[in-house]
């Protein structure tokens, strides 16, 4: 495994990282989330991400029982503030009143005294910009996160922070990137580059579907994400026909440079030196091993020429997931 420096901070990060949305909140049996989880420190695995909202709380308490375990130092820890809490619709968002709440909450189910990366899983488009940096600065002066990162900001979010907080305040940017989701590349990763902050990018195989094992016209294979009746989120999004019959074409494409299709589509992102590191997710233990081994992979340019060509111009349309972009405030009145 290799490592990177995560922005501005001094954490060194794994290339590859592991990941809790959806598998360790219940999707997946709690022995499997174990094992996957073991596989991440054999497979010298250092950045775990997870969030409050992931099972309102279930990945986080997951974790915690894991994760503790394991010395303190031996991993980098990353959760995430924003998604609604609990039935009350108010209990969401960046209010200096929720991050206050909320970061104790985490800590408590992650049985730690610190995070070492607090990241706002999205703006706040009801709270200005100044009092969201000053409540996720008060959590770092209170020695309850070492860094701070934000998860699918706008570049105009992004540049607004910047301007208010200076460029150290934020040292990661979390964006949904794969072959088949580039957006972040032309305006998130420069603006981020030019002010010392990396990316930490999600659903980097697609939630599964880069692996190749979505055949068109076929079934879903049993057991598998989209098979699933609770982690089959952006479904409708990414298992449409021109996509799983572009990502076929990527098959000899990935034989052809004597790799399996997750490996070249996790060498793929990481070919990007604004990329700290790929969050992967995973359901059983030997996908973690698999997905590690692509740290240190190389493309040469035919084999990234030859994976533009088979893709060709495939339709993707936003995910459910994407930037909280709504109009709202931005500066405080
Ligand atoms: N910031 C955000 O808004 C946001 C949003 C989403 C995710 N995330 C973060 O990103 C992490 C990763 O997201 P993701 O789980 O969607 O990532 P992903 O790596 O694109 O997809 C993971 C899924 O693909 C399948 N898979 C993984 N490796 C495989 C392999 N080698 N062979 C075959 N199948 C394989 C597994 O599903 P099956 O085996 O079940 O098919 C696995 O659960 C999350 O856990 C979370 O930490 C953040």
């Amino acid at each position: 495994m290799r490592y990177r420096k995560l922005g501005s901070s001094d954490l060194e990060v794994s290339e590859i990282s592991l990941g809790s949305w959806l598998t360790f909140s219940g999707g997946i049996e709690a022995e499997q989330t174990r094992a996957c989880t073991e596989a991440a420190f054999d497979a010298g695995i250092t950045l775990f991400d997870t969030a409050n909202v992931y099972g309102r709380g279930a990945s986080e308490t997951a974790w915690g029982e894991i994760l503790s375990k394991h010395p303190r130092s031996s991993y980098v820890l990353a959760t995430k503030v924003f998604g609604q809490m609990s039935d009350d619709p108010a209990d969401q968002g960046l209010s200096p009143e929720q991050v206050a709440k909320q970061i104790d909450a985490s800590l408590a189910r992650l049985q730690t005294d610190f995070v070492d990366l607090y990241q706002a899983h999205r703006f706040d488009v009801k709270v200005p910009i100044e009092d969201t940096v000053e409540a996720l600065a008060k959590v770092v002066e209170q020695g309850k996160a070492r860094y701070l990162g934000f998860s699918e900001w706008t570049p105009e979010q992004i540049q607004a922070a910047i301007d208010v907080a200076g460029p150290d305040l934020f040292v990661s940017s979390q964006p949904q990137y794969s072959m088949i989701w580039r957006s972040p590349e032309s305006e998130v990763f420069p603006l981020c580059a030019a002010n010392g902050i990396s990316q930490i990018v999600w659903s980097p195989l697609a939630q599964g579907v880069l692996t190749g094992k979505y055949k068109p016209g076929e079934p879903i294979p049993e057991g598998s994400r989209f098979a699933s009746d609770t982690m089959n989120v952006s479904k409708e999004q990414l298992m449409r026909e021109p996509i799983l019959q572009a990502v076929q074409r990527l098959i000899p494409v990935a034989e052809g440079a004597g790799l399996d299709l997750p490996t070249m589509a996790l060498a793929w992102v990481l070919r990007r030196s604004e990329l700290a590191s790929a969050i992967t997710g995973a359901s059983r233990p030997e996908q973690v091993h698999s997905n590690a081994a692509a740290s240190g992979v190389e493309l040469s340019d035919d084999v990234i020429s030859a994976i533009d060509n088979a893709l060709g111009d495939i339709p993707v349309t936003e995910t459910t997931l994407a930037p909280n972009a709504k109009a709202g405030v931005l500066h405080r009145a």
